[in-house]
């Protein structure tokens, strides 16, 4: 989705701004775009295509300009090209805006401003905006003492949809002001100089210390100071907050691709993850949460809602949820429980995992759960993130920065979260005897070294990746926990290789599915469950029958069987396998993708940070 970088301060800005944007490339973008103060005027460079094409038209104007404003456009109204990329300048050239997000009543302000004189160069949602805030300029705002805060604000506050604004003008050559709504937005604060961001990875290089801008805040920004305003433009102070992420975590440190660095670091993840937890006072694993076992005990149900890769999280988290604590629970998919006037109220806990935090229909499922009067508690990586201030509750993931646009590292983060969570009910709802608890935790202190075994070798998934990498179609199958880790095989397949696949619960193939199976076609297994280990490989031997080429993942000593590979993992408890399991799919999408020479880190259409409907 759409990045927003700016600077302020005495250095040029226009490196650091394609520096910014370079950081941000990873959230998806088909045009870049920048704007500097100079010689008062605003100098705008923009165009389709990659930030690096941009640098090539920015780089030899040699710009002097310290402050400005940059953008990574992903396109929604209008195709990429020069003219729809922003930034986007008012009819006068007074205003420059750049914009994440949407602007829903767009056409209706358009028309408004085309009958009071002004014309359009774009097909975009925001040129409007640069272009109401100059009709307030002239026309409305007149009694404030600062103008430029003022007519900001009028314009903003006739805007339906979701941004996070920057804007600029030559007429106030000192400040940059931005506000947002239902988009992330963070301001890095150093000495003499003030840097924005859509996300914080974007900005490490420069600072620690940030402010997390709240809906309908508007903050004036100069190279010295940071002033904040509600929407009745009262000011306010602000905490910063400092975020101890590496800036050398958001490189490659010499791997070829982000996606291989990041599932190389989960057993550091999961350790640290583990070593957080475990050592809180009391064994308490939380020391935000406070349910009560009268509060779990009077739930009617848990719901887990999220999208895509955390949604399968969410799938493994039901599993053990159910496992540890006996309450039912039930996985949705962000975008459609917010439409489906879901049962939810005083008797609900609502789980919410995002990685980024700032994924629109999580958000804005989360936000309806709460107006029904349920309990909401956010599993996030992202300190600050949007869906860590809606919630009640907010337990991070410790992953550090994912910049692969597919999730991985944040996945085992948010399982293995999602299991310690599960942990914790079931010690307050006494569920749990303290030798489950006690094996469990020994298991879990032990998986690092375990998911290391697995990276150390991978010999067998490059060798069964070059075999598969031309094929269109394959098959995912597994059976209660193991048919989430298929799903989230398949995912990632699909995401990174764009080979079709599907995950089936073992046992439905032959209810349907079973018709696609012929001679070729390559089925993926995942057996970890000791109890079900019959049935899931009678259920591979019907595919083996039709002609199937099959690989399965296991911990347990199967008999060959005919089947084609076998890559065996270490065993573990049954509900952590999926931590494990997953780890040999994650490398094969990678070395699939590999072989057909594909964008890794940046699959194509899709975006890291969906903050869009
Ligand atoms: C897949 C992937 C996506 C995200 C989904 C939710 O690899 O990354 O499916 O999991 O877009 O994103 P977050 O977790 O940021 O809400």
């Amino acid at each position: 989705m759409c990045g927003i970088v700016g600077y302020i301060g005495n250095k040029k800005a226009a490196p650091i701004l394609l520096e910014g944007l370079s950081a941000l490339e990873y959230r998806g973008y088909d045009s870049a775009g920048i704007a500097v103060l100079e010689n008062n005027k605003i100098i705008t460079k923009k165009d389709k295509g990659r930030v690096s094409n941009l640098a090539s038209i920015v780089t030899p104007c040699n710009l002097k300009g310290s402050i400005g404003i940059a953008h990574t456009r992903w396109a929604t109204h209008g195709i990429p090209s020069m003219e729809n990329s922003h930034p986007h300048l008012d009819n006068s050239s007074s205003f420059g805006v750049v914009h994440n997000g949407i602007i829903e009543n767009y056409n209706d302000i358009k028309l408004f401003l085309i009958e009071n004189g002004y014309n359009f160069l774009s097909q975009t949602d925001t040129e409007v905006i640069p272009n109401l805030i100059h009709y307030h300029f002239k026309n409305t705002v007149s009694n404030y003492q600062d103008k430029f805060l003022a007519s900001v604000k009028s314009a903003v506050s006739e805007l339906k949809g979701s941004y996070a604004i920057e804007v600029i003008s030559p007429l106030f050559p000192d400040k940059i002001i931005v506000v947002r709504k239902d988009s992330p937005l963070v301001i890095g604060i150093a000495n003499g100089e003030n840097y924005i961001a859509s996300d914080i990875p974007a900005i490490l290089p420069y600072t620690k210390n940030f402010y997390f801008l709240d809906d309908n805040e508007f903050a004036v920004i100069s190279k010295n100071t940071v002033k904040f305003y509600d929407n009745n433009l009262l000011e306010h102070k602000k905490e910063t907050k400092l975020i101890n992420w590496d800036a050398s975590s958001a490189g490659k440190n010499g791997y070829d691709d982000y996606m291989l660095k990041e599932i190389y670091e989960q057993p550091d993840v999961i350790a640290e993850t583990i070593k957080t937890r475990f050592s809180m006072p009391n064994n308490n694993y939380f020391d935000n949460l406070d349910f009560s076992k009268e509060y779990l005990e009077s739930l009617n149900n848990i719901y887990i809602v999220a999208c895509g890769t955390a949604m399968h999280a969410g799938l493994v988290g039901k599993n053990v949820i159910e496992n540890l604590c006996r309450i039912p629970v039930e996985v949705d998919i962000a975008s459609e429980f917010r439409y489906r006037n879901p049962i939810v109220n005083d008797k609900t806990l609502c789980i919410y995992i995002s990685q980024s935090g700032e994924t629109a229909d999580t958000i804005a499922a989360l936000k309806l759960a709460k107006s029904k009067g349920a309990k909401t508690l956010a599993i996030s990586n992202v300190f600050g993130s949007s869906i860590t201030r809606e919630a009640d509750y907010t337990i991070y993931t410790h992953a550090g920065p994912e910049i692969a646009v597919a999730s991985t590292k944040a996945y085992s983060a948010q399982v293995i979260l999602i299991t310690i969570f599960a942990m914790y009910l079931a010690e307050v709802l006494g569920t749990i005897s303290s030798e489950d608890i006690s094996k469990l935790k020994l298991e879990i202190t032990e998986l690092p070294k375990k998911l290391e075994t697995i990276l150390n070798d991978t010999t067998q998934i490059k060798k069964f990746a070059k075999i598969v990498c031309t094929e269109k179609d394959m098959f995912f199958l597994g059976r209660n926990i193991d048919y989430c880790t298929a799903l989230e095989g398949s995912l990632k397949l699909k995401e990174i290789s764009y080979i079709h696949s599907e995950a089936y619960a073992s046992g439905e193939l032959k209810h349907g599915p079973i018709a696609l199976i012929e001679n070729g076609i390559t089925v993926i297994g995942i057996i970890t469950n000791p109890e079900l280990v019959e049935k899931s490989l009678s259920n591979i031997q019907e595919v083996i029958t039709r002609g199937a080429k099959t690989l399965v993942i296991t911990n347990q000593s199967l008999p060959n069987n005919n089947i084609d590979n076998i890559i065996k993992i270490p065993e573990t408890h049954p509900l952590l396998a999926p931590i494990l399991s997953i780890i040999p799919l994650q490398l094969l999408s990678y070395y699939i993708a590999k072989s057909k020479e594909l964008d890794v880190d940046k699959p194509r259409n899709l975006a890291k940070s969906v903050t869009v409907e």
